[in-house]
C-alpha cells in the first residue's frame, strides 16, 4: 500500500491516467470543507447531536412527523447556503482528464451536480427532492414549505393521496433506490480505479463498492483524513482532507500529461 504524501498523490495520478473507467465514491467528508457536517465524526458529526433514530426512520416520521420535516428543513438550508468547495471542482475537471468518470454519492446535498460534474448519481436521495410517506408519489419542490428557523414543520399533503410528504432520501432500514443500485454496482465491477472519498465505510450496502471495484481488479484509492474501515482494501491511501487532496491529485494528473 502507498501511504506517504506525496508518493502517495502521484501513484493515484498514475492509476487515474491508466484507468479508461474511473467510478468515484463520495460521502460526508466530501463536503465537510464546505461547511457541512459528517454524520459520525466526533466533533460536529451529526449522529453526536442527534439521535438517527428520531429523525432518519420511517418510523420516526410517522411520531413526529413536524420535528422530522423541520430537520431536513434545516439540512436544506445549509446546504444552500454552501457553496462546492475546491475538491469538487478538481472532480469536474477529472472528467475531462480521463476518458469515462461517473460519482456515486451517498450524500443528500446535490453540491456535485451545482459544481458541474455530469454523471452523479445519488444512492441516498436528495434534500431538494419530496415524495409521499405512502405510495412515494413525487411532490413539486417549490410547493415545499421552507421554515425559516430551526422549527418544527409540518409537511405538506400529497395532492393525489394525502398522504404526508417525505424528503425523498433513504432512511435507516429502507432499500436504495433501484435502478441507481444497479448502475453503481455495474460502474464498480467495471471501473479500472475507484477514488473513494469522506466515507467511513459504516453504512451499507455503499461500502460494499470500493470491495467489489477491488475484487473486479480495479486500483483503489482512499482520500481520507483518517483510517476507516475501507483502508485496508485501498491499494493507494491519500491522508488529507477532500478540499486539498482532490485538486493536487488533478494537479499531479495534468502535469504527468504535460510532461
Ligand atoms: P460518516 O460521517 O460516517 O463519515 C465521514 C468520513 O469523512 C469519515 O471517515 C471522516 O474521517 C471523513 N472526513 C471528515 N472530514 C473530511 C474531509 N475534509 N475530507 C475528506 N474526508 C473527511 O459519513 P458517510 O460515510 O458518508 O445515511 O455516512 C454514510 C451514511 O451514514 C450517510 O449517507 C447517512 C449516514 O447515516 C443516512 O442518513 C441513511
Amino acid at each position: 500500500m502507498v501511504k506517504q504524501d506525496g508518493a502517495a498523490i502521484q501513484a493515484a495520478a498514475r492509476a487515474l491516467r491508466a484507468a479508461p473507467r474511473v467510478l468515484v465514491a463520495t460521502g460526508a467528508g466530501m463536503s465537510q470543507d464546505s461547511g457541512i457536517p459528517t454524520f459520525r465524526d466526533a466533533a460536529g458529526g451529526l449522529w453526536a447531536r442527534y439521535d438517527p433514530e428520531e429523525l432518519a426512520t420511517e418510523a420516526a416520521f410517522r411520531r413526529h412527523p413536524a420535528r422530522v420535516f423541520g430537520w431536513y428543513a434545516w439540512r436544506r438550508r445549509l446546504v444552500r447556503a454552501a457553496a462546492p468547495h475546491a475538491g469538487y471542482h478538481a472532480l469536474v475537471a477529472l472528467e475531462g482528464l480521463v476518458p469515462e468518470l461517473a460519482i456515486v454519492t451517498q450524500n443528500v446535498d446535490g453540491l456535485h451536480t451545482r459544481a458541474g460534474s455530469r454523471r452523479v448519481l445519488e444512492l441516498h436521495g436528495s434534500l431538494e427532492r419530496f415524495s409521499c410517506l405512502d405510495a412515494r408519489h413525487p411532490f413539486p419542490a417549490d410547493r415545499a414549505p421552507e421554515p425559516a428557523a430551526d422549527t418544527e414543520c409540518e409537511p405538506p399533503r400529497c395532492e393525489r393521496c394525502g398522504a404526508p410528504v417525505r424528503p425523498d432520501v433513504v432512511w435507516f432500514g429502507e432499500m436504495l433506490p433501484e435502478q441507481v443500485t444497479a448502475e453503481a454496482w455495474a460502474l464498480a465491477a467495471s471501473c479500472r480505479a475507484m477514488l473513494v472519498v469522506g466515507t467511513s465505510g459504516l453504512v451499507q450496502p455503499a461500502a460494499q463498492l470500493p470491495l467489489i471495484a477491488r475484487e473486479a481488479g480495479a486500483t483503489v484509492i482512499e482520500v481520507n483524513p483518517d483510517p476507516t474501515e475501507l483502508s485496508d482494501a485501498a491499494h493507494i491511501v491519500c491522508r488529507g482532507r477532500a478540499g486539498a487532496v482532490l485538486p493536487a491529485l488533478v494537479a499531479a494528473l495534468t502535469q504527468g500529461a504535460t510532461q
